[in-house]
């Protein structure tokens, strides 16, 4: 939007009152008519259910786009983001911070901090069976608390902050029960409850069951995180640094363990992490965002034997390697472009040192470079066939 882009002569930054005026009209006139359609979609199942492109996906993200409108104009968080999730796979979602992991997995839980977050564009398809699928997009928010914590939960990163300080442990693992199967009794509850805790390594379940998140350590609070995002067996598990609040060893038994439950129950898990050495260790597929974009997909192997975008190589530099003498680590020059106002070139060319003539052009389109490995770089025009390109979404015709 226009407005967005006005520098005037008291420098870069500087929003005029006038100027400000003009965003916060725009802002709930279009927010105001996105809620609006949005409770019209929840009126009618037909808007809101829709068919999975591959039956063995679990999610497929299709150019999502999910925007923030803020006082300062739109962030693009999110902008044209598309990948799937296969059964009964891991996939690690990587890209240095304020990249739009957290945003993409907060669309698919419907999590956003509405009106001022909304995702405007695309489709986030979530299989329900039979080959059907609900577009969580228009999905109705009643719709999506039978799906929340049942079908799809999430592990948050810091587990002090997720759990309830004035409930005892087993009331809140309880509380997720008792609200998705109503048809279990007060003794079946408890009893699954303890199972629960027991799976999830706590030697002393009764004992925890009565205990309060402050007498707990970290690494049990995480536990008890894990028992109540898998009480459900839900079919997909979204883990937002899981592992980030803990110390190395326990942030290992963690992710074994985190690894075991999913098969045990045969769930998915979307793995957002900044470290490089857990999607490693746990991934079978890799998504690189940069700037709202996702750079480059493919397998584990893929990513981490052939890493094909400039910014996907210098992110495998910066990785300190155990046994290598190094002077000083790699690191990435220059920053990430500012989200209100988003070049129409390559988001990395500002930072990339591999930059070619073709890179003066628009976006790059995803190119296909193998049959599990897209990258959105013109370096490999020639290499693959291009497959689609990251579509933003219009504010102004919203
Ligand atoms: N409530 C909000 N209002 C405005 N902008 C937001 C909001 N939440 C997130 N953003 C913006 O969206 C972008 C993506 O944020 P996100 O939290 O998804 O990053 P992230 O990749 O998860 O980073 P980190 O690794 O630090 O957790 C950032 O530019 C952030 O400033
Ligand atoms: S498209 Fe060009 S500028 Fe962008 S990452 Fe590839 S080589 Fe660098
Ligand atoms: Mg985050």
């Amino acid at each position: 939007m226009s407005i967005f882009k006005k520098k005037d002569n008291k420098g870069v930054g500087y929003i005029s009152a006038k100027t400000s005026r003009k965003i916060s009209k725009f802002n709930r006139k279009v927010t105001k008519k996105l809620e609006r359609e949005r409770e019209d979609a929840g009126k009618d199942p037909e808007l809101y259910t829709t068919t999975m492109k591959d039956p063995n996906n679990v999610v497929e993200f299709d150019n999502v786009c999910t925007y923030f409108f803020t006082d300062i104009g739109t962030v693009r968080a999110v902008d044209g983001v598309s990948f799937d999730v296969p059964k009964c796979s891991t996939v690690g979602i990587v890209g240095e911070s304020g990249c739009g992991k957290s945003v993409t997995s907060l669309s698919l839980m419907q999590l956003l901090q509405r009106p001022s977050g909304q995702t405007v564009g695309g489709e986030i398809r979530f299989n329900v069976g039979d080959g059907k699928a609900l577009n969580i997009v228009k999905t109705p928010t009643a719709k999506m608390q039978q799906i929340r914590g049942n079908r799809i939960s999430m592990i948050f990163q810091e587990p002090m902050t997720s759990l309830n300080p004035v409930f005892r442990i087993g009331q809140q693992v309880n509380e997720v029960l008792e609200l998705h199967h109503p048809e279990m009794t007060p003794e079946e509850v408890k009893a699954r409850t303890l199972e629960m805790l027991e799976l999830v390594g706590i030697a002393n379940k009764e004992g925890v069951y009565n205990m309060y998140p402050h007498e707990l350590s970290g690494g049990m609070r995480q536990r008890v995180m894990i028992a109540i995002a898998l009480a459900c067996t839900p079919e997909l598990i979204i883990a937002d640094e899981p592992t980030t609040a803990l110390d190395v060893t326990i942030q290992a038994q963690i992710l074994d363990l985190l690894r075991e439950l999913k098969d045990k129950i045969n769930s998915s898990i979307m793995l957002i992490t900044h470290d490089l050495g857990v999607v490693a260790n746990m991934a079978d597929y890799v998504v690189v965002m940069y700037a709202g974009r996702v750079i480059e997909k493919g397998t584990a192997e893929d990513i981490f034997h052939n890493p094909c975008h400039p910014y996907t190589i210098g992110l495998m530099k910066s990785k300190p390697v155990v046994g290598k003498q190094v002077e000083e680590l790699y690191n990435i020059p220059g920053s990430v472009p500012n989200p209100v106002n988003m070049p129409n070139y390559c988001y990395f060319k500002d930072r990339c040192e591999m930059q070619c003539d073709k890179c003066k052009g628009q976006y790059p389109p995803e190119i296909r470079i193998s049959d599990t490995h897209i990258v959105s770089c013109y370096r490999f025009m020639e290499q693959g066939e291009v497959v689609g390109y990251p579509k933003s979404t219009n504010v102004e015709e919203l």
